[in-house]
């Protein structure tokens, strides 16, 4: 270590060796070239030298600081065994430093010795000793530290070096030292030093401030970092206050367009106006309109309160909020290719006229059969092939409960296949079934069924189509009618040739290549899959994937299947899928959208999910208040609390209409509460705390909720037949209703004669002329058909003899308990009360 070339030297302190050897020149040392060593002697003289030089020019320095930047660089090598059987690595590390010191005007920091050390032990040739060094800009001791710390984090390897070198350093350490010593105080200093950067404008500070609103960190107060700079480099100014606040007073008031829904909280509009709810809540009852804060009012009450709070309202409709939202989100099917796509054929007529049975025999399948009750309750989408094209046909039930389901199937279908049958003919859910294409204006193809009957008669079937005003093509009209039978299949085929001649004239396009729209059919709740829909797709393609909002409800497709329950990854246009992966089960009818973007998908979601709440809770409301109305008339309304659990949503529906329809003005059906799935714990919870019996359609209640049924004694009944529920709620309403007296005449009687009895009175000599008269029973005395006396019977005689009933064609003697008026002509009228049970009609 104690002889180096200068070109070592010029090494290890990262100068030029040109410079060193200059300076080692000036310094008075003799060396011929790069390969001459140097003595420590020589270094110490260089030292001294520069530290000489540097001291000077510490004197005359300017205020600018000058840095001095020092560079290292160490190499060192580790030799690693690598485990068995391999040889051992070497590794060569190299170790690069690199610091930058400023010089200051001022006298320097007295708590930075390891920064001093630091120079001393790079033995730097030039500038480095003899000036205080300062850390950049750093005043603060805090960071002072940290510069410590770096140091020491580094260093280690090169820890032995200044040990050694300290002896032969002495004096340049002492030269280094003495300023620290200076007699400077320490708050002077800092109080000199702020005053300069505030001259300078918190020169800094504004940098970073600009820094900050560059790159938009704009949550951040100014003067802070999004990220933690390099302690060395960070130069904290001093706090800048602001002492002056950004609120301007608002000069007039500011009025705001509240869009106003059909049913909103009092809160939501609140926030509209951007008020508190308090203040619409005291507008509200100037109204003399009393409302809480979650409560809904209406668009009338809303416009009132916003129009009262100085504001403009703006009527919008849920459609233009939603629309707002989905912005951006739902691609447009208007540029893109359409092809030509399947008809959606809908089989409608009345209960039992062989709609499923026609599909089945189209489908080579066997639906009709496992029906429950025969008759079909939901309706059913399926896609058939046939030899002559594709048709997707939906199967709807014909029982009366199912208009909803009807009128949708009209609503979603290119074509409607108008079942009669020839044995029974136009009955009252075929004429429902017409009424609904019409509303729809979908054509209609007419098929009358069972042609195969003994008993069918097409021509009468025809001719009562006529009195619809429907005219099929052999009576002159242009409604295409063909006689089908299902169990032979007979005029199948040429069905669906009308069909697909049908759908020809129809020109059906779609797009294809576009994300998905389309409609709930039918939705459940499975065990395990969740919740379970089926959508019929209406243009683009459904895929795997794809993020779907449908109704109050959205979600991922997780899984995809066709009609027949096989796993399928995409499907088209007018072809019915299953899809499971949303969150919710929509209402059968609502409209199944693909979206770009999950996030608006839930907010749409929710959206309309809070729509639905309002409504329903101004809908409970209303109720209430129709409650109030009616026992103000005084009259007591009872209820039938009734929680329905469904399989499908479609059926839910048709169930809900059925039974609230059953509703009189004495007794009430009032639906607690629908859902899809099987019975839980939870149902027979609130089925309990709202006294309602739960009708499980087509569901069964799970073992816990069995057990808590079993508990709590909450009347639990299952069905599988819409009828069947029908009528049995019908007797519960009857139980409700209770019974009424009624009287019933037994007998009447003709007075002939009246005689004068000492002992009863006057008798009167009557004949039986209807019934019998019995002893004990009320009578009457009528007299032109009039009745002028309701009394008892007191005695009833026959030839002297007491008897307890006479029966029609025999005389009698009747007398009257408390009346002697009796007189010939009259007719006494004998009759009994009894109670009855009241039905609901
Ligand atoms: P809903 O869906 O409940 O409205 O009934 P539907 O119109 O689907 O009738 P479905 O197919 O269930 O048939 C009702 C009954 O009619 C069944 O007993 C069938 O066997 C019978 N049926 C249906 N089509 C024919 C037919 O072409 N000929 C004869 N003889 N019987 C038929
Ligand atoms: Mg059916």
């Amino acid at each position: 270590m104690a002889q180096v070339t200068v070109k070592q030297l010029a090494d290890e302190v990262g100068t030029p060796v040109d410079r060193l050897l200059t300076q080692l020149r000036e310094a008075g040392v003799t060396v011929k070239g790069e390969e001459s060593p140097i003595t420590a002697a020589d270094k110490a003289k260089l030292l001294a030298y520069l530290g000489g030089r540097s001291a000077t020019t510490a004197e005359t320095a300017t205020a600018e600081p000058k840095k001095i930047t020092l560079k290292r660089k160490s190499t060192s090598e580790i030799k690693l065994s690598a485990g068995r059987g391999t040889k051992a690595k070497t590794v060569s590390v190299e170790v690069r430093k690199k610091r930058t010191y400023v010089k200051r005007t001022e006298v320097a920091e007295p708590e930075e010795p390891e920064v001093e050390e630091a120079q001393t032990e790079t033995t730097e040739p030039q500038e480095a000793p003899a000036v205080q060094p300062e850390v950049v800009a750093e005043t603060a001791p805090a960071a002072a530290e940290e510069v410590q710390k770096t140091e020491e984090a580094v260093a280690p390897a090169t820890e032995e070096k200044p040990s050694k070198k300290d002896e032969e350093q002495a004096p340049a350490k002492a030269a280094v030292e003495a300023p620290v010593k200076a007699p400077e105080s320490e708050t002077r200093r800092r109080v000199l030093e702020n005053l300069e950067r505030a001259k300078q404008g918190y020169r800094a500070d504004e940098g970073r401030r600009e820094r900050t609103e560059r790159d938009g960190a704009l949550h951040l107060a100014a003067g802070k970092h999004a990220k933690r700079k390099k302690k060395t480099k960070s130069h904290r100014g001093p706090v800048t206050v602001d002492t002056q606040h950004a609120f301007v007073a608002p000069t007039a008031p500011i009025v705001r367009e509240v869009p106003v829904l059909e049913i909103q909280t009092v809160g939501e509009l609140a926030q509209k106006m951007a008020v508190k709810a308090p203040e619409v809540i005291k507008a509200l009852m100037k109204l003399g309109v009393m409302a809480t804060i979650n409560q809904s009012i209406d668009r009338d009450t809303a416009t009132l309160v916003v129009e009262e709070m100085g504001h403009k309202s703006k009527q919008t409709d849920d459609s233009d909020v939603e629309a707002e939202l989905l912005q951006g989100a739902v691609s447009t099917t208007e540029q893109a290719e359409s092809k030509s796509r399947p008809p959606v054929v809908t089989i409608m007529g009345h209960v039992d006229h062989g709609k499923t049975s026609l599909l089945d025999y189209i489908r080579r399948t066997r639906v009709a059969e496992g029906e429950s009750g025969g008759i079909t309750q939901h309706i059913g989408a399926y896609h058939v092939t046939t030899p002559r094209g594709t048709i997707t046909f939906l199967d709807t039930p014909g029982h009366a409960a199912f208009t909803k389901m009807r009128a949708r199937g009209a609503q979603l279908t290119d074509i409607v296949v108008l079942v009669v049958a020839a044995d029974d003919g136009v009955m009252p859910q075929t004429k429902e079934a017409i009424q609904h294409s019409r509303a729809a204006n979908v054509p209609m193809v007419v098929a009358i069924t069972k042609v195969d009957k003994h008993e069918a008669n097409l021509d009468k079937v025809k001719n009562e189509l006529l009195s619809e005003e429907l005219v099929v093509e052999d009576f002159g009209g242009d409604v295409q009618c063909i006689g089908v039978s299902a169990h032979s299949g007979e005029g199948v085929d040429a069905l669906l040739e009308k069909i697909l001649l049908q759908a020809e004239v129809l020109e059906l396009k779609a797009p294809v290549d576009v994300p998905a729209q389309g409609v709930v059919v039918e939705s459940s709740l499975e065990k395990g899959r969740g919740p379970v829909i089926t959508v019929l797709v209406k243009k683009g393609s459904l895929r795997l994937g794809d993020i779907v909002l449908a109704g109050p409800y959205f979600g991922r497709v997780r899984a995809l299947f066709d009609d027949v329950g096989k796993s399928v990854k995409e499907v088209g246009p007018s072809i019915p899928a299953v899809v499971v992966g949303l969150n919710g089960t929509p209402d059968a009818g609502d409209e199944v959208i693909v979206l770009s973007d999950e996030r608006k998908a839930r907010e749409v979601a929710q959206f309309r999910e809070s729509r639905l709440r309002d409504s329903k809770l101004a809908a409970q409301q209303s109720a209430r208040l129709d409650l109030f109305a009616q026992m103000g008339e005084g009259q007591a309304v009872r209820e039938l609390n009734i929680m329905l659990k469904t399989d499908v949503q479609g059926s839910a529906e048709a169930l809900v209409e059925a039974l609230t329809k059953l509703s009189t003005d004495e007794v009430k059906v009032k639906i607690v509460s629908t859902s899809v799935g099987g019975i839980s714990e939870s149902d027979v919870d609130l089925a309990l705390a709202s006294k309602a019996i739960i009708i499980g359609f087509n569901v069964r209640a799970d073992s816990v909720a069995r057990k808590a049924i079993q508990e709590s004694k909450v009347d639990v009944r299952y069905y599988s037949i819409i009828y069947e529920v029908i009528n049995d709620v019908k007797d519960g309403l009857s139980g409700l209703l209770g019974t009424e007296t009624r009287e019933q005449m037994v007998g009447l009687a003709q007075v002939r004669d009246v005689f004068r009895s000492s002992k009863f009175g006057s008798i009167a000599g009557c004949l039986v002329t209807e019934g019998q008269v019995r002893r004990g029973l009320p009578i009457r005395v009528l007299r032109d058909n009039v009745v002028i006396y309701e009394g008892e019977l007191e005695s009833l005689r026959r030839h002297k003899d007491d008897v307890n009933k006479v029966e029609a064609g025999t005389e009698c003697g009747i007398g009257v308990k408390n009346y002697n008026d009796v007189k010939a002509g009259d007719q006494i009228e004998c009759f009994e009360r009894i109670q009855v049970k009241r039905t609901v009609a």
